[in-house]
C-alpha cells in the first residue's frame, strides 16, 4: 500500500473534527502535522479543538497554531458549530500544546523539504486557505514540494451557504483562496457541489456511533450536533458531510467523480465576494489545473467511515 505524506490544515469545528478521526485511522495516510487557522471560530478555539481531537484519539500529532486573521477582510466565524466549535461534544482542556513553530514557517520549511528530497508532500485544507496561501506569498519556491492540494471549498452549479453565491472556506478568506488559484498547482476542490450529496443522517449517525468503540460519545456529540434540520434544502435531514470527503476521496478517489477546470475568485463584489467560477472550456486560456469534483457515491462513503470508525474499538488485551 502506498502511504501518502500530508498536513492537514483546519479549523475545527464538528466537520473537520469528523475528518481528523477518520483520517487518524487511515493507514494509507501518514499525518506529518497538523496546522490551525481563524475560520469556524477563532483561532485559539480551533486550536484548543484541534489539540482536544489528536488527545481523544490517541494520536500525537504535532500541531502548529497559524494566522488568526484573513488576509484582507475582517474574521468571519462559522454559525453551525457552537460557540466552542465543537457542538455538543464536551472533551476535557487539552494537555498537549501548539508547537512553537509557526504553521506558516511550518508549511514553508516542510514543503522546502519536500522539494529538496523530491518527495513532495499533499496539504489537505478544510478550512479557510489563510495559512497555504501566506506560505506561498513568503516562499512561492515551495510549490516544488507539494504534491497536490486536496480542500474542501467553493460552489459551482449550487448556491452559496454562507452568502447567496459563496461558501464558507472561501468567503472567509476570498484573497487566500486567489492566491491559491492562481498557482498552477494540481488541486482538487470539492465544493458544495459534492458535499450536498452527502448528507450525515440520523441513521448514519446510528450507525457510525454504533462502531465507533471508545470515541462514540463524543462522535455522537459532534455528529448530532451537525444536524441541519433542513429537509427542503438539502433533502433529506442530518448534514453535508463537508470536510470528511476530503479525506474519503485521498483514500478512496474512485468513489468519486470530476471536471478539470480553471478556478477564479471573486473578489470585488459585495454581493459575490468569494465566489467561485469555473472556466470548464478553457476560454480564459489558462491551465485547467483543478479537479473539481461533482459526483460521488455517498453509500461508499459512508461504508468508509464506518470501516475507519470501527478501528476505535480497543482490541481486548
Ligand atoms: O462550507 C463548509 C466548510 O466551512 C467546512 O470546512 C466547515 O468546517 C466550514 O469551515
Ligand atoms: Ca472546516
Amino acid at each position: 500500500m502506498t502511504c501518502r505524506s500530508v498536513v492537514i490544515d483546519c479549523d475545527p469545528g464538528i466537520d473537520d473534527a469528523i475528518a481528523l478521526l477518520a483520517a487518524f485511522k487511515a493507514p494509507e495516510l501518514n499525518i506529518e502535522a497538523i496546522t490551525v487557522v481563524n475560520g469556524n471560530r477563532p483561532l485559539e478555539t480551533t486550536l484548543r479543538n484541534a489539540l482536544q481531537i489528536t488527545e481523544l484519539a490517541k494520536c500525537p500529532i504535532p500541531v502548529f497554531s497559524g494566522c488568526w486573521q484573513p488576509l484582507v477582510r475582517d474574521p468571519l466565524h462559522g454559525r453551525f458549530h457552537g460557540e466552542q466549535g465543537l457542538g455538543a461534544c464536551q472533551l476535557p482542556a487539552p494537555a498537549s500544546s501548539a508547537q512553537e513553530l509557526h504553521a506558516v514557517d511550518y508549511l514553508i520549511q516542510r514543503c522546502r523539504q519536500a522539494g529538496a528530497e523530491q518527495s513532495p508532500i499533499t496539504l489537505c485544507c478544510l478550512g479557510p486557505l489563510t495559512n497555504v496561501a501566506t506560505a506561498l506569498m513568503i516562499a512561492p519556491d515551495i510549490v516544488t514540494g507539494i504534491e497536490r492540494v486536496v480542500l474542501m471549498g467553493g460552489a459551482y452549479r449550487e448556491s452559496g451557504n454562507t452568502s447567496l453565491y459563496a461558501e464558507f472556506n472561501t468567503l472567509a478568506d476570498p484573497h487566500a483562496a486567489d492566491v491559491l488559484f492562481r498557482q498552477n498547482l494540481p488541486i482538487t476542490v470539492l465544493p458544495l457541489d459534492v458535499t450536498h450529496k452527502v448528507m450525515l443522517t440520523p441513521e448514519h449517525v446510528d450507525a457510525l456511533t454504533a462502531v465507533a468503540g471508545r470515541i462514540s460519545p463524543a462522535l455522537n456529540a459532534l455528529m448530532a450536533s451537525w444536524d441541519r434540520n433542513d429537509v427542503r434544502r438539502y433533502g433529506s435531514r442530518g448534514g453535508p458531510l463537508h470536510d470528511p470527503l476530503v479525506i474519503a476521496w485521498l483514500l478512496r478517489p474512485e468513489f468519486f467523480t470530476s471536471e478539470k477546470a480553471r478556478v477564479y475568485v471573486e473578489l470585488d463584489s459585495r454581493e459575490t465576494l468569494g465566489r467561485t467560477t469555473a472556466d470548464w472550456y478553457g476560454k480564459t486560456q489558462q491551465p485547467q489545473n483543478v479537479n473539481v469534483v461533482t459526483g460521488v457515491n455517498a453509500e461508499k462513503v459512508f461504508a468508509l467511515f464506518c470501516q475507519l470508525f470501527s478501528q476505535y474499538q480497543e482490541v481486548e488485551e
